[in-house]
């Protein structure tokens, strides 16, 4: 039996979680080897490459996609280059895994199908909850129709810790937190879209940051066009870990997924029973951005496996985009104002 094909891939943005899916292509998914790193900042790629044994370091992306070795790229730069680097992967025929956003606007989305499409390249978007232990499974449990029809669902992010609250670029809990339970929530109601969103936004962790267009906390409520009302709540600083949960209660039951449990180890003492919980996404996460990874690679080589592409971070981008036309106006927006109705 020959040996099963080896994706090649190259990683653009060495930072926090570009250093940490590079470890995991570097040494945990199957099939694909990390070619090739990209950072603009002098030495930061040569130093990640070093660590993980990886044969070429580049300041510029452009030199990575001109490297004939790289087959696939994975994008973890920060979120506003995203695009554009979309369109030069497409152009120079590489798969592509690009972290969430795809873009800032529908007009960027609209960019990144034009060129996926026009290169006939593959497109992922790291929309990991899709992946992550107990999501995938309530939606099975939801496509069966053993919850009857939905009703109320709920997604929730919290963030442990608010580090530089100056480094945080207005709206990103929408564009960058929510964005998760946006897609979550439209995973975990097949077939369904939501049509209007509410938004309640404030900087209760970093107060003095407000005036610099700081949000960190945010609740957002969406209705759905098969009637289901749904909610995401997301925090920038959780004082007892890193905590993203969902809920779908419907005619029929319910199922929820998620837990911030570090381990089944539970410690009981004279106070009471004791549980460590998950701190970093990075923690948590591992086998959720393992799995995305792995299913990019199977796919890219060949072998179909499913995953979020440009309709899900167009879908999950459009209530992104509501909840920053509904903080502006005080006001619930329909959804086709801001591209529903294409
Ligand atoms: N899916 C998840 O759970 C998850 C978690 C964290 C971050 N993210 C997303 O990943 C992206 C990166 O976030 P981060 O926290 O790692 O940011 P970061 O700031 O830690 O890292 C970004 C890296 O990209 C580099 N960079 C800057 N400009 C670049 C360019 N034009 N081309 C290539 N590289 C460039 C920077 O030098 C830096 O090393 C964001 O879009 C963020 O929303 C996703």
């Amino acid at each position: 039996m020959s040996e099963p094909r080896t994706l090649n891939v190259g990683l653009i943005g060495a930072g926090r979680i570009g250093s940490s899916h590079a470890e995991l292509i570097a040494r945990t998914v199957p099939n694909a080897q990390l070619v090739a790193i990209a950072d603009p900042v002098e030495g930061v790629a040569a130093r990640l490459a070093e660590q993980l044994h990886v044969p070429a370091a580049y300041t510029d992306p452009a030199q990575l996609l001109a490297d004939p070795q790289v087959e696939a790229v994975v994008i973890t730069a920060p979120a506003r280059f995203h695009t554009g680097l979309v369109e030069q992967a497409a152009a120079a025929g590489k798969a592509i895994f690009c972290e969430k956003p795809a873009g800032m606007t529908l007009e960027d989305i609209d960019r990144v199908q034009q060129a996926v499409e026009a290169h006939g390249v593959l497109f992922r978007i790291g929309f990991n909850r899709r992946f992550a232990d107990g999501f995938p499974q309530a939606r099975a449990v939801i496509e069966a129709g053993r919850i009857g029809t939905p009703q109320l669902l709920r997604s929730t992010t919290r963030d442990p810790g608010l580090a530089n609250p100056a480094a945080v670029a207005p709206w990103t809990i929408f564009l960058e937190t929510l964005i998760h339970d946006f897609d979550t929530l439209n995973f975990l109601n097949p077939g369904a879209r939501a049509v209007q969103v509410y938004a309640v936004a404030d900087a209760l962790v970093a107060p003095e940051y407000k005036d610099a267009g700081l949000l960190d906390t945010a609740v957002v409520t969406i209705r759905c066009d098969n009637g289901a009302i749904a909610t995401a709540e997301a925090s920038f600083s959780a004082a007892y870990g890193y905590d993203t949960r969902a809920e779908a209660f419907g005619s029929g039951g319910m199922v929820t997924a998620g837990d911030l449990a570090a381990s089944t180890l539970r410690y009981y003492g004279p106070e009471g029973i004791a549980v460590d919980t998950v701190r970093a996404d990075t923690q948590s996460m591992r086998g959720a951005y393992t799995g995305e990874l792995q299913a990019f690679t199977d796919t890219a080589l060949g072998h179909p496996s499913e995953g979020p592409g440009v309709e899900a971070a167009r879908d999950a981008l459009r209530i992104a985009l509501g909840c920053i036309a509904s903080c502006r106006t005080g006001a619930p927006v329909a959804l086709d104002v801001v591209g529903a109705a294409r």
